[in-house]
Parts: structure tokens; C-alpha cells; sequence
């Protein structure tokens, strides 16, 4: 088939920088984005681009050019859909609250109207592509929705018929635009070889065919899942090693570099923290865990459990250690917070570190002054609910500037690494902070001897004191 129109259901951060990049390098294919938020689309269609809902380097210059050309965004899903040669259904597949599976299964319901949307309007023949991570086997259900519009049809004019296939993506936030321009590999499973051929040629306008692995439905399904895992378990297993570090003055910096230097285990995903944050690890492997026990695989659902038990472990040592460092208590002390992002690079603050952090020291009796460059005042209201009560400004404030954030603060934590945060000038630093003073430095990221040498005190993770 000749792809002329690519539609995608779900303009969030996968959706919006992935439908950029093809109307850049397919300037013959029309790109709509639909989403059911409208405010999330007039975002996207917001003349001033600091204020598109995604912040990532390199976006909004591709927005700037393609947008009203061959990139639109749009709430008109009927129109999108039945215009659509190809469909991409990147909506989110958040974990489950309630009912069977509830905080491990993935919660199907957005793929699953997406898809009744898709059976509702698409006409002729339409290629269905999963972008969205989702458990394997849920081309299954999809197809299952499609099939039942293609046999309730009994006039052949209006006769529709799918291809559904699975091409999930692989882009983090922060370096989407550099992912999606020069990924390791694009995956896509299936098993109607035309509709593959369709989807191959879209990405071949700017990745080697090389790159490009072809797979059945399943494995492609799984594979996501499973990459996630893997990246995810690096982290917790480095976090583990950070602890150990600062209980014997081994430098956590050296350790991760001596053994990536090894190129079997490799260099990338070696940086301890505050534990993995962001709106797809977690979700994840709990799935991986679920789908686990689901099989009766139950040492397999314990051995990845692992990883998740370490993340919350090393945020709440974080937040011990706090306190015990400023003499077992923070009731009624300021504390200033560097960062609320989940990674730097990124607005999202979705499963961020910084969200169980920051409440915990609330909890404690903290005041909190709270600054990130990209991350919006009313994000962090909305992050910071206790039992659905908004915390009111007699617990935190907003900062907007870095140095004023540490006006009068009596220890400032550091939870994202923004690169602003490397190069502060301590002396201008101490001379605001209340005494004693001290910095925790939860990502190894401030120049440690430029604080001590302040007159501040200072823990960074994988060092200690
Ligand atoms: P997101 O929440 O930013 O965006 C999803 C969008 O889908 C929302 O704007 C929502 O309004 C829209 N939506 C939901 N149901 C809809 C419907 N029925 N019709 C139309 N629109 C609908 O989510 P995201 O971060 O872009 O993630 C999307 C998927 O991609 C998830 O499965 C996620 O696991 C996966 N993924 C995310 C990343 C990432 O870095 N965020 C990377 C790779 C894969
Ligand atoms: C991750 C994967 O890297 C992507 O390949 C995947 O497509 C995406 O999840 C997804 O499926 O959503 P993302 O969550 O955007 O991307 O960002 P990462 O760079 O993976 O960081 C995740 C978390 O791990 C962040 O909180 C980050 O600070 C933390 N991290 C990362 C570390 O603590 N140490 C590291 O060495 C690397």
C-alpha cells in the first residue's frame, strides 16, 4: 500500500515527538495527532512553543516546521481515523488501581477505546500499529475489537479489514528526538508481511534497513517489556553497590566505570541515584511480575520483584539518612530541593523520586523550598496530594529562581541532574544557608570539594560524608 495519511491515537510523549519525526523525514505523508484532551491539543497547537505540553531538546524546531504543513494536531478522531492508511495506537497503559491484578496488571482501558474508536470509523483497509508498551498478547484483544466491526458489516462496500501489528518504542524522555532519529533498532512484530513491508519503508526514509528487526507478534511484545526490565535492574543493581560503597570508602564513580569498561556488561545505566523514576519502569516490570505469576512462574516473578523491592528501598534510606544526619530530627527545619523531574532533560514528573521524597520529609515536619527549571508550579501541587488535600503553601513553596532556593535553608537535597547544578557557586551558597549547613547530593552530580571547602557538609550517594 501506499501510505498517504498516518494517524495517531494519543498525542502525549511518545505520540507528539514520534509523529514529528516522520512528518520530517516523509514530508509526503500527512501526520494527525489526535488525542480525546483537547487541552492537551490545543498545547500542542499553542502559537508559542515554549508552551508545547513535552518539553524535549530539539522538539519544538521540528513542531515549528512541520506543524500546518504535514503535521497536525487534532480532538476530530472520526475524520483522522477514517482518513488513515496506517494507525498508531500510543496511548498510555497505565498500571491497574482497582479490581483483579490491581497495582501490577496494566490497565488496558485506553488501547482498548482506542481501538473500538479504530473499528467505529476506519474505512477500506487499515494498518494497526501497537506503539504503546503493552503485555504480550494484546494484539489478540485488538484484533479480537477490529474483527467483531469487520463481521457486523454486511454490505462489502463499506467492507473493512486490519492488519494489526506491534512496534514498540524504545525513546527516553529527555533524548526522545535523538532516539527517534538514530535508534539501536526498530522492532516490529507481525505476521502479514505487506503490512510490515508498509511500516519498513515509512522508517527507512532515515534508519538503515540493518536496524530494523522483524519479529512475530509476540516476541515484539515482550521484548519491550523485557528492554525495560533489563535497564531497570541495572539501576537497582548499581544502587545496591552505591550503599555498599559508602559503607566501605570504595568510590562508586570508579567502581561503575571499572566494570563497564568491560564490554560484555558495558558502560550506559551505571549511574546510582535516587531509584528510577519515570512512567514506564515501574509499570512494567509490575506487569512483568503479574504476567509472571499469571504463567505460575513464581521464582521469576520474585527474582524481577527484587528490583523493584531495591528503588524503594534506596529512596527511603535516603530519606533515614536525612534525618539522621540533621540530629534525628527536621521538624520545623527548611530543607531546599534541587530538581522534581523524574531525569533531567524532561518536565515529566511522573513516578519521580522527588514526589516520595519530598512527602516523606513533609511528613517529618519539613518545610520545603522547591525548584527544577522546566517543571511547572502547578505540576508539583498536583504530585504533592495527601489523601487528595492539597498540601498548602504553609508546607512547601515554589521557587523560581536556584539561588534564592537556599535563602535561609538549613540543607539542600539534590534530586535530579540538571546540568545547571554541576557548576554552582558554593561560597555565594554558604553564605545564604543557615548553620550548620548541609548538601545531599542524591545523583553524585555537585562538585563535592567546592562544597566542602564552602564550609557546608556534605553526603553524595556512593561516597557518603
Ligand atoms: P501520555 O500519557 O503522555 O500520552 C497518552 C495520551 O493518550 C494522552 O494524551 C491521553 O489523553 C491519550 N488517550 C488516552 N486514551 C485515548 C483515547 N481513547 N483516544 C484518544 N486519545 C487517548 O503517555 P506516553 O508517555 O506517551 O506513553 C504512551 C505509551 O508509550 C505507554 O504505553 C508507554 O508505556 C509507552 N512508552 C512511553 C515512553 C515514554 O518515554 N514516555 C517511551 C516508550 C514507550
Ligand atoms: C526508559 C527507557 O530508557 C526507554 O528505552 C524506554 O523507551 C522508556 O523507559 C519507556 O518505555 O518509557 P525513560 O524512563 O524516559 O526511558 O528514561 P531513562 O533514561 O531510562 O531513565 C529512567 C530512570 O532511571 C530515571 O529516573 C533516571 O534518572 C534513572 N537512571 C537512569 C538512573 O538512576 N541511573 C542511570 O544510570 C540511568
Amino acid at each position: 500500500m501506499n501510505i498517504k495519511s498516518v494517524c495517531c491515537i494519543g498525542a502525549g510523549y511518545v505520540g507528539g515527538p514520534t509523529m514529528a519525526i516522520i512528518a520530517k523525514y516523509c514530508p509526503d505523508i500527512q501526520v494527525n495527532v489526535v488525542d480525546i484532551n483537547p487541552e492537551r491539543i490545543s498545547q500542542w497547537n499553542e502559537r508559542d512553543l515554549s508552551d508545547l505540553p513535552v518539553y524535549e531538546p530539539g522538539l519544538k524546531e521540528i513542531v515549528e516546521k512541520c506543524r500546518g504543513k504535514n503535521l497536525n494536531f487534532s480532538t476530530n478522531m472520526e475524520k483522522y481515523i477514517a482518513e488513515a492508511d496506517l494507525i498508531f495506537i500510543s496511548v498510555n497503559t497505565p498500571t491497574k488501581t482497582r479490581g483483579i491484578g490491581s497495582g501490577q496488571a496494566i490497565d488496558l482501558k485506553y488501547v482498548e477505546a482506542s481501538s473500538r474508536e479504530i473499528s467505529n470509523y476506519a474505512r477500506g483497509h487499515t494498518i494497526v500499529v501497537e506503539k504503546s508498551t503493552l503485555p504480550v498478547k494484546t494484539a489478540q484483544t485488538i484484533k479480537a475489537i477490529l474483527d467483531a466491526a469487520v463481521k457486523g458489516e454486511k454490505n462489502l462496500e463499506k467492507k473493512k479489514t486490519f492488519s494489526v501489528l506491534s512496534n514498540p518504542e524504545f525513546l527516553a524522555e529527555g533524548t526522545a528526538i535523538n532516539d527517534l532519529e538514530n535508534p539501536d533498532r526498530v522492532l516490529i512484530g507481525g505476521d502479514d508481511k505487506e503490512a510490515i513491508n508498509d511500516l519498513v519503508n515509512i522508517y527507512s526514509r532515515w534508519i538503515e534497513k540493518e536496524k530494523v528487526l522483524t519479529t512475530d507478534l509476540w516476541s515484539s511484545e515482550l521484548s519491550k517489556l523485557i528492554s525495560n526490565a533489563f535497564l531497570a535492574q541495572r539501576i537497582s543493581s548499581i544502587n545496591t553497590i552505591s550503599a555498599l560503597c559508602e559503607a566501605t570508602g570504595a568510590k562508586i564513580k570508579d567502581v561503575s566505570l571499572a566494570v563497564g569498561m568491560d564490554r560484555r556488561i558495558g558502560k550506559y545505566f551505571l549511574n546510582s541515584g535516587p531509584g528510577f523514576g519515570g512512567s514506564c519502569f515501574k509499570k512494567d516490570i509490575s506487569n512483568l511480575v503479574y504476567i509472571s505469576n499469571h504463567y505460575g512462574l513464581f521464582e521469576v516473578a520474585e527474582y524481577w520483584q527484587k528490583v523493584l523491592d531495591i528503588n524503594y528501598w534506596q529512596q527511603r534510606r535516603f530519606v533515614e539518612l536525612i534525618v539522621k544526619t540533621m540530629f534525628g530530627t527536621i521538624s520545623s527545619k527548611t530543607i531546599a530541593i534541587l530538581g522534581f523531574s523524574f531525569k533531567a532533560n524532561t518536565n515529566d514528573t511522573r513516578e519521580s523520586p522527588a514526589i516520595y521524597i519530598c512527602r516523606k520529609l513533609i511528613e517529618e515536619g519539613a518545610f520545603l523550598k522547591i525548584y527544577d527549571p522546566k517543571v511547572k508550579y502547578s505540576q508539583m501541587q498536583k504530585d504533592l496530594l495527601f489523601n487528595d488535600q492539597r498540601i498548602g503553601e504553609e508546607k512547601w513553596v515554589y521557587s523560581n529562581s536556584i539561588y534564592e532556593t537556599f535563602e535561609n535553608v538549613d540543607s539542600a537535597v539534590f534530586l535530579t541532574e540538571w546540568e545547571e547544578f554541576e557548576s554552582l557557586n558554593w561560597q555565594e551558597i554558604s553564605i545564604k544557608m543557615r548553620q550548620p549547613s548541609w548538601v545531599f547530593d542524591t545523583r553524585s552530580i555537585v562538585n563535592m570539594e567546592e562544597v566542602k571547602k564552602s564550609g557546608i557538609n556534605i553526603w553524595q550517594v556512593g561516597y557518603g560524608n
